[in-house]
């Protein structure tokens, strides 16, 4: 182990600082709209089901794997087991992350230009004046490769900043000032959406199920929306979990972060919903909900200027704190593995997602037209970074860990390590970790239906069911 390692300097910063991995696009871009694709509440019970049953065993699994080696996800493996293969696993997350952070640096890009429009006031011209003219305007942009990737760049230049200063004066520090602005700002947009008429439409679409709306593909979205959302199957978790004490507990943590995360979408749904409802619009517009549909909408509202602005500067600090997770564990690969001092090891990770970007910011521009047939449907290089990353390394990773964890380091020993740091859980009052049945419960899940589950979905990604 380094002894100079870097720690969080209390266990709430750790919380804030894996919250803020947790809540990102995920929950205020992606989230909304695949609700509203699959029928509101019935995806929502559905997803709240997968959190629980999947997402919080893998979090806690990801956060301990990290505490107990102090290392990354390679160095992690590798600590506990002597089989190259598991290494390989932890390859696979380093790699994941490269893949993820190419078009989520992409999207990341778009909220500052939205932030940057809302702000000189383009909502409120004609470009804005419906929907349908909001896209075209989103269609026009990113015509401009300049456009996407400068974004882009931006983007990217705020994450390195922030993982230069390291992870108590960098990761800690922005997550502590930016996740209480996000939580400050998402508040205003709900109750300026409860407020607006009509508003109760939204509440019900997100909050009384019609159960006609769910099927065997619904349940696997939600189950790989689970992991996405909760930072899961590629050692984000982990690299955050290898900055925490032994006096730190994991399970109350984990609970923590995924209740968070889980209020956070449901309120991002809410602000959402009731403008799209009050305006009368339809709640399936797909990944244009956020950038066609909502700034017309938000801008035409009483005070709108200010609530389009504060929204798109919400989805860009979310992006954010989860952008410095995904890069930091290539960061922590480098400099745990190769002993490469910090700064340089984030300016060549960095260096490297920057390349990997590159087509996907093209596929809407210069390489619209390279697409890839995949069942049935042409991908361009934003499709697919986006599908592989979700529906395939994240997945298959959570599996290996689930696997790992079960049958490898064994349930003995994960309750153990578990058990390490729980005498000091500070906000259930009571370790969750100790209490009766909880072995018998995690093991089950850990060994039996979360890899039987995560293995459906892969299945299902990858087209064989
Ligand atoms: N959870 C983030 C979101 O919802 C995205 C994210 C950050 C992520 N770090 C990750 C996804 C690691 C998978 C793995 O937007």
């Amino acid at each position: 182990m380094q002894e100079n390692r870097e720690q969080w300097s209390s266990k709430t910063s750790f919380i804030l600082a894996a919250a803020g991995s947790a809540v990102g696009l995920g929950n205020i871009w992606k989230f909304p709209y695949i609700a509203g694709e699959n029928g509101g509440a019935a995806f929502l019970f559905i997803y709240l089901i997968c959190i629980i049953l999947i997402g919080l065993p893998i979090l806690n699994i990801e956060i301990l794997l990290g505490r107990t080696t102090k290392k990354n996800p390679v160095g992690a493996f590798v600590a506990l087991s002597d089989s190259t293969f598991w290494k390989y696993v932890g390859v696979l997350g380093v790699f994941a992350s490269f893949t993820i952070l190419s078009f989520y640096s992409v999207v990341g890009g778009w909220s500052i230009a939205y932030t940057y429009e809302a702000l000189i006031g383009t909502f409120n011209t004609t470009a804005f004046d419906n929907p349908s003219a909001a896209g075209k305007f989103f269609d026009l942009k990113n015509s401009s490769a300049a456009w996407v990737l400068g974004y882009h760049t931006l983007f990217l230049s705020l994450v390195v900043i922030i993982l230069l200063s390291g992870v108590r004066a960098g990761l800690e520090k922005a997550s502590k000032f930016l996740m209480p602005v996000l939580i400050f700002i998402l508040l205003i947009l709900v109750v300026q959406g409860l407020i607006l008429p009509d508003a109760n439409k939204g509440v019900s679409f997100l909050f009384q199920p019609d159960w006609s709306k769910i099927n065997g593909q619904t349940i696997l979205l939600a189950l790989g929306h689970a992991f996405f959302t909760l930072s899961l199957g590629m050692g984000a978790m982990m690299t955050y979990g290898s900055y925490l004490s032994d006096k730190d507990d994991v399970v109350n943590a984990s609970y923590l972060v995924a209740f968070l995360d889980t209020i956070i979408a449901i309120f991002a749904g809410l602000a959402i919903f009731t403008v799209v409802f009050s305006s009368g619009y339809d709640p399936t517009a797909g990944p244009g909900l956020v950038f066609h549909v909502l700034p017309p909408l938000l801008s035409d509202l009483v005070g709108g200027y200010i609530f389009a602005f504060l929204f798109f500067l919400l989805l860009s600090i979310a992006a954010i704190t989860s952008g410095i997770s995904i890069l930091e564990v290539s960061v922590a690969y480098l400099v745990d593995e190769k002993n490469v001092p910090r700064k340089k090891a984030v300016l060549i990770m960095a260096s490297l997602v920057y390349l990997a970007a590159i087509p996907c910011a093209l596929s809407f521009n210069i390489l619209s037209e390279s697409t890839f047939d995949f069942q049935g449907k042409p991908f361009t290089f934003f499709d697919i970074a986006d599908y592989l990353a979700s529906n395939v390394l994240l997945p298959l990773g959570g599996l290996f860990l689930a696997i790992f964890a079960g049958y490898f380091w064994g349930i003995d020993d994960v309750i153990k390590n578990l058990l390490v740091g729980e005498s000091n859980s500070i906000y259930f009052g009571n370790s969750i970790a100790k209490s009766k049945n909880f072995k018998s419960i995690f093991g089950f899940t850990v060994k039996y239906i979360c890899p039987f589950l995560i293995f459906l979905v892969f299945l299902y990604s990858i087209g064989w069911i």
